[in-house]
């Protein structure tokens, strides 16, 4: 893979950054819109209250970094489109409500506080009847519709981060 764009304020890639710096996609795939310097000190992130600043379905939204993954809220309601993540195994981590996760060979379904991992490459369909919290880890940069596309596919947001 190419060096990714060059920070200019940070002088770091996105492929390689400074020690401290954190790449912020700008939304497309491996583009990088600015780097900042991490302000990782101290600061509680409250799953709960990140959870009641939005109210819109199925936008992921990244409230934390780890490394090179990313844990974001979403809320869902409804069934999702079918899709696979070729690049990358995704957490589900259900906050509040009941979700299935509809797979080929069968459905999982997730009460609050159970967790499950899609390995990469299984084709998946997430659904909730009722309103649904949860959280995703997944490396930074993934799209929540894979290789599906189409109109749930949601724009990179990272303004509760
Ligand atoms: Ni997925």
């Amino acid at each position: 893979m190419a060096p990714g764009p060059i920070c200019a304020a940070a002088q770091c890639s996105f492929d390689d950054p400074e020690p401290g710096h954190v790449p912020r996609p700008s939304g497309l795939v491996g583009a990088v819109a600015t780097c900042e310097a991490g302000d990782m000190v101290n600061e509680v992130v409250d799953i709960t209250e990140k959870l009641s600043l939005f109210s819109e379905h199925w936008s992921p939204k990244v409230v934390a970094r780890l490394n090179d993954y990313e844990i974001k809220v979403v809320k869902v309601k409804g069934e999702f489109v079918w899709h696979t993540h070729d690049d990358t195994d995704e957490l589900f981590l259900v906050v509040a409500g009941e979700l299935s996760i509809q797979l080929r060979d069968g459905d999982v379904r997730l009460s609050a506080g159970q967790l499950f991992v899609v390995p990469r490459g299984v084709e998946h369909c997430p659904v909730a009847d009722g309103e649904v919290h949860a959280l995703l880890i997944e490396p930074t940069g993934v799209v929540n519709t894979g290789d599906a596309g189409g109109a749930l596919t949601a724009a990179y947001d990272d303004s509760l981060a």
